[in-house]
């Protein structure tokens, strides 16, 4: 099966913690869209019994590195194709966070109308962070592969971030350091040609 060229992609990109999945489930509460979170979609394979890739996802979170993006494209267009029955908008989580990513998700999949980019001070980053470490159990969520995922999204998450704006004009950056509520009002400002 293939995905229906008639749904909206909008990406979803920021800094770890910035607040990409709290703005995420805000839209889903007001409007008809599918939330996927590559990361989350990543953690859900790295658990299945018997996955042939939860090692390799295990090491990259745990790094801070990125996977493989023949396997996040994979989940991704596969969770994609189980949704476009219901659902006409997609918003994509925390991704794509290295070139090949975007590159290939756009070639192969399908191109993304909109790039909601959170920009946010890695001292406000790190607060967030450490605040949801207390109830997140997520094994990435501790100092040192926080410092890691820091060190990817500047030297690996960043360039993509400036790709999809030069060189694809979709980018729309939203002030992170406001309260969730003004955030969001900002966020449906930057959504109204496609809510
Ligand atoms: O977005 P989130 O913080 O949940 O991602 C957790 C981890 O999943 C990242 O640090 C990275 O190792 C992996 N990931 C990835 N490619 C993506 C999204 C997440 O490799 N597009
Ligand atoms: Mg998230």
């Amino acid at each position: 099966m293939s995905v229906n060229k008639d749904i909206s992609v909008v990406f979803v990109l920021g800094g770890p913690g910035v607040g990409k999945g709290t703005q995420c489930s805000k839209l889903v509460k007001d409007f008809k869209f599918k939330h996927l979170s590559a990361g989350d979609l990543l953690r859900e394979e790295q658990n299945k019994e018997g996955s042939q890739y939860s090692q390799i996802i295990r090491q990259h979170i745990k790094d801070g590195t990125i996977v493989p993006q023949e396997i996040t494209i994979q989940l991704l267009k596969n969770a994609i194709i189980r949704n476009q029955e219901e659902y006409q908008k997609f918003l994509i989580d925390g991704f794509p966070r290295k070139m090949d990513q975007a590159v290939i998700f756009e070639e192969e999949v399908i191109p993304a109308k909109l790039t909601i980019f959170f920009d946010c001070s890695k001292d406000i980053m790190l607060e967030r962070l450490l605040e949801r470490s207390k109830t997140s159990g997520r094994e990435d969520d501790n100092l040192e592969s926080i410092e890691k995922r820091f060190d990817t999204f500047v030297k690996t998450s960043v360039p993509v971030i400036e790709y999809l704006d030069k060189s694809r004009h979709i980018v729309k950056k939203i002030d992170c350091s406001k309260t969730v509520d003004e955030i969001y009002a900002d966020v449906k400002e930057a959504m109204k040609d496609i809510i």
